[in-house]
């Protein structure tokens, strides 16, 4: 394998080099400025700014509930912190679906705000909508496989693909995501043999949640990565225990203030 790429600023071309090659993509979920600083600083290739931002940080629950304003305005705080990372912002459940030009119209505004493509969710269904997207000149991601805007459909979290009709379905989507124009796709929750197939079938990169190593890029949702809850999906993994750090910071913090050990004379004027 040869070695890692590193553009001062990652754009398509580089993630196409980049399965061609074989070389992993990294993508991490981030929704405000201070975090994509760290993550940049990190070299991870993509930001996702998911709208598990919904989940994570604004304590919803679900994705449906997120707007597509809260979205812009994450967007808008993740460009800012971001020199080098391909941002990609999700369309938000509700922007999209009505008709392709209100899709056009919802990407226009997370473009504006700053993001380099937007992601929705859905695959032979949105060909016709990636096409609208992409004809106005912006990149899409495609999301197949579990889509959590759809969960009440799918019954939940659950591993899509399975079967053999379910299985010839995820690959139609992901044909139908690839010959709509998206530039990448995100395979959720999918069963590692047929990542492996899609991967192989399709020229676009895939971006595997839950979906095994043969995907050719990973993406997972940051809080989760770096341990700030104590639950997370059994796919996820904890390269961290962040929650717990902060949790010590600021129980430390009170302490001092409480034993009035800070500020001393050294943090006053
Ligand atoms: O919103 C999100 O975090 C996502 C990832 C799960 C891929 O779509």
């Amino acid at each position: 394998m040869s070695a890692p790429h590193t553009p001062s600023r990652v754009r398509l071309h580089h993630l196409a080099g980049m399965k061609e090659r074989h070389e992993p993509i990294t993508m991490l979920t981030c929704y405000d400025a201070i975090t994509a600083r760290i993550f940049d600083a990190a070299a991870i290739d993509m930001l996702l700014v998911g709208d598990s931002f919904g989940n994570t940080l604004l304590g919803y629950g679900s994705t449906i509930k997120v707007s597509l304003d809260e979205m812009v305005m994450a967007t808008g705080a993740v460009s800012r912190g971001t020199q080098r990372a391909f941002i990609v912002a999700d369309l938000p459940f509700g922007s999209y679906e009505a008709s392709p030009s209100d899709a056009v119209s919802s990407s226009v505004k997370l473009i504006k705000a700053g993001a380099h493509a937007v992601k929705l969710e859905g695959g032979v269904r949105q060909k016709e909508t990636i096409e609208a997207i992409t004809g106005a000149g912006i990149p899409v991601v495609g999301h197949i496989g579990f889509t959590p805007q759809s969960e009440h459909r799918l019954g939940g979290p659950r591993v899509q693909g399975r079967g053999d009709d379910a299985e010839t379905a995820l690959i139609d989507d992901a044909v139908a995501v690839q010959d709509g124009g998206a530039s990448c796709v995100v395979l959720e929750m999918v069963p590692q043999h047929l990542a492996e197939k899609i991967t192989k079938i399709l020229h676009i990169p895939t971006i595997g949640i839950g979906a095994g190593y043969h995907c050719d890029g990973q993406v997972l949702v940051w809080t989760d990565m770096a341990g700030m809850t104590n639950w997370a999906p059994s796919f996820s993994r904890k390269f961290g225990a962040v929650g717990a750090a902060l949790q010590d910071a600021a129980a430390s913090y009170a302490e001092s203030v409480k034993a009035r050990q800070f500020p001393d004379d050294s943090h006053s004027f």
